[in-house]
C-alpha cells in the first residue's frame, strides 16, 4: 500500500520493457564544487533517467556525498545547473524539494530524542491532514519492508545497534513516499546476511514503485548487481558510467580496471 503513490501504471509497465522511454529526472551541468584550493567535484555532466537505480562508487573522498547532497540542495555548487524534472533546483521551494527526495544519511543519524515511530513518521508527520492510525500502520508496514522487528517500535536510538539504527534511517527516507532516493552507504554497518536480505529489499522496492535510487557504495560487488547503471568516480569527476556489463568487462580507466580486479569472481 505504501507504495502504491509510486507504483507502476500500466504504460510504465509497458515502458519498463524492450521500449522504456528513457526521460531524464536529474541532469548535472557542469558542476563545480571547490572547498579553498580542494576542487572536489569537477565539471560534473550526468543525466538519471526517471525510474533508474544508479550505484556510484569511488575511493574515500572522491566527491560521492558531496554529489549527493548538491541533489537536496544540502550542498550548493559553486558552478552549473542541477535540474530535476528539467527544472533548476537553485530556483524551487527547498522544503518541496526535499519532500520528493528520499535521504538516508551515511553514518546514520537518527533523532536521538525521537522513538523509532517518532522517526520514521517525521516527515510524513510535517503534513497537516495525517491520520494517526494509518501513520502508525505505515510505521509497522516500513519496518516490515526493512526486517525490523515491530518490537522495536518504541525505542530510543541509543538502544538500537548499528545496523538497527541504519534501517530505521532507510525508513524513515522511505516514509516521505519520495520519488528519488539519496542512499549514502545504507549498509554499511550490517552483517552480510542482514545486507543481503536488505539488498533484496531494496531491489523489490525499485521494481514495485516508480523511485529512483542513487546508491552509494564501497563495494563493487553490491555496484554491479544493485545498480542497473554504475558511476565509478575519481577525484571528482566520472571515470565511467554504464551498464553492469560493460563496467565489468570494459572498465574504461586504470581505476576501473583496479576496483574490478578479478571479474571472474563479480556476479552481475
Ligand atoms: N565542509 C567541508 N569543508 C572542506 N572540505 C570538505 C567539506 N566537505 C567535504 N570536503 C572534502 O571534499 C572531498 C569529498 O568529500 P565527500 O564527502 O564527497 O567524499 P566521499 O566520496 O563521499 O568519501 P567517503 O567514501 O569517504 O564517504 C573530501 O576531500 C573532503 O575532505
Ligand atoms: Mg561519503
Amino acid at each position: 500500500k505504501l507504495l502504491q503513490m509510486n507504483s507502476l501504471n500500466k504504460k510504465d509497465l509497458h515502458n519498463k520493457g524492450v521500449c522504456r522511454l528513457m526521460e531524464p529526472i536529474i541532469e548535472f551541468k557542469n558542476i563545480t564544487k571547490s572547498y579553498g584550493d580542494n576542487v572536489v567535484v569537477k565539471d560534473l555532466n550526468l543525466t538519471i533517467d526517471k525510474g533508474a537505480f544508479i550505484t556510484i562508487i569511488g575511493s574515500s573522498g572522491c566527491g560521492k556525498t558531496t554529489t549527493l547532497k548538491m541533489i537536496n540542495r544540502l550542498i550548493t555548487p559553486d558552478s552549473g545547473e542541477i535540474l530535476i524534472d528539467g527544472k533548476n533546483i537553485e530556483n524551487r521551494d527547498v522544503i518541496k524539494l526535499r519532500r520528493n527526495i528520499g535521504y538516508s544519511i551515511q553514518g546514520n543519524v537518527l533523532f536521538p530524542h525521537l522513538t523509532v515511530r517518532d522517526n520514521i513518521a517525521y516527515v510524513p508527520e510535517l503534513s497537516e491532514k495525517i491520520d494517526k492510525k494509518e501513520l502508525d500502520n505505515d510505521v509497522r508496514e516500513l519496518m516490515k519492508i526493512v526486517n525490523l522487528d515491530e518490537k522495536y517500535i518504541d525505542y530510543f536510538p541509543h538502544e538500537l545497534s548499528g545496523g538497527q539504527a541504519q534501517r530505521v534511517g532507510l525508513a524513515r527516507a522511505l516514509a516521505s513516499k519520495p520519488r528519488i532516493m539519496l542512499l549514502d552507504e545504507p549498509f554499511g554497518a550490517v552483517d552480510a546476511i542482514t545486507r543481503t536480505q536488505l539488498q533484496k529489499e531494496i531491489k523489490r522496492i525499485h521494481k514495485e514503485s516508480n523511485i529512483t535510487f542513487i546508491f552509494v557504495t564501497h563495494d563493487i560487488n553490491e555496484a554491479v548487481s544493485l545498480g542497473d547503471k554504475v558511476i565509478i568516480m575519481e577525484d571528482g569527476q566520472i571515470d565511467q558510467y554504464d551498464t553492469p556489463e560493460k563496467i565489468v568487462n570494459e572498465p574504461a580507466t586504470e581505476f576501473a580496471k583496479t576496483l574490478i580486479g578479478d571479474k571472474s569472481i563479480i556476479k552481475i
